[in-house]
């Protein structure tokens, strides 16, 4: 195999990964497209564990809960593919809707209690359904041996490691890092849409979160929230949510524990942007 090679249909792309040798190992980057820095340590970790990498591009209508979010969803294939053959050789997966949720397709409602109700599950209704059936759906596609998922979506990682224990799928699910511009500010396909200011602007994010690392130190988790409430209400940003919860439960903190972190939504504009950060070591 040498550089990219592009599968439209799950026939096409099963049978390609078939004429690998039994025992290879396949490494699995889903993505929307609209590919970044961000997305390429997740490939390059999976290139560098695995024999094989697939990497998705596909815009999930399911997981979108408002139809401008879904249309203004930037893409641009070319352009992903050009950023992928900087990384080495990938299989690239981009299939149309069709192939994902054929006809027959039956859509999987799997209880995720109160880890899909916060969050992201309380301000977008459906989000982790959408986000549980592709996953799954692509999980059974393409068997992979590891599955590479960032952390920026932190809940979204707690999401799918509960789905794989659910259904006992043979699969790891690896979290790699956020990447961050120099400036702070976390990668993400919703980057393009903001302006030079906007980017300024979004910059109080991740001071924020930083600021309320220190603050940890000192004060109590609800004071953290409070303090930091008060710092969005002072920046261009209208906050969404700032919360301190427990990292495998996503419960909300009263008192500190290994792993705590920190988890925003802030709109910049018409922009919705998302960070997190871990305020205590783990043990
Ligand atoms: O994180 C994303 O880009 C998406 O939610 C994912 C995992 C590719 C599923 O559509």
């Amino acid at each position: 195999m040498k550089g990219i090679e592009v599968f439209y249909s799950v026939d096409a792309l099963q049978s390609r990964l078939q004429s690998e040798q039994e025992n290879t190992t396949i490494g699995f980057v889903p993505t929307m497209g609209a590919l970044h820095y961000g997305h390429l340590t997740l490939v390059r970790a999976s290139i560098k564990a695995c024999d094989v990498t697939v990497v998705s591009v596909f815009v999930n209508p399911t997981q979108f809960n408002n139809p401008s979010d879904l249309e203004k969803y930037p893409r641009n294939f070319e352009k992903d593919i050009r950023l992928l053959r900087t990384a080495g050789d990938v299989i690239v997966f981009a299939p149309s809707v069709d192939q994902v949720y054929p006809a027959n397709y039956q859509t999987i409602k799997l209880d995720l209690g109160r880890m899909g109700s916060v969050m992201e599950g309380k301000f977008r209704e459906g989000h982790f359904d959408g986000v549980v059936n592709v996953v799954k759906r692509f999980f059974e596609i393409i068997e992979p041996t590891n599955a590479y998922f960032g952390e920026k979506d932190f809940q979204q990682l707690a999401v799918v490691q509960y789905m794989v224990r659910y259904f006992d799928m043979k699969v790891n699910i690896i979290g790699c890092p956020i990447y961050r511009e120099s400036s702070g500010l976390a990668a993400s396909s919703r980057n393009e849409r903001l302006s030079e200011y906007d980017k300024k602007d979004a910059l109080v994010i991740s001071q924020i979160l930083n600021e309320a690392k220190q603050d940890a130190l000192k004060l109590s988790p609800q004071e953290v929230v409070r303090i930091a409430i008060e710092r969005f209400g002072k920046s261009k940003l209208e906050l969404e949510y700032f919360q301190i919860v427990d990292p495998s439960t996503l419960m909300d903190l009263d008192t500190w524990k290994p792993g705590a972190h920190a988890c925003v939504t802030a709109y910049c504009g018409e922009v919705r942007l998302l960070d997190n950060l871990q305020l205590v070591p783990n043990e």
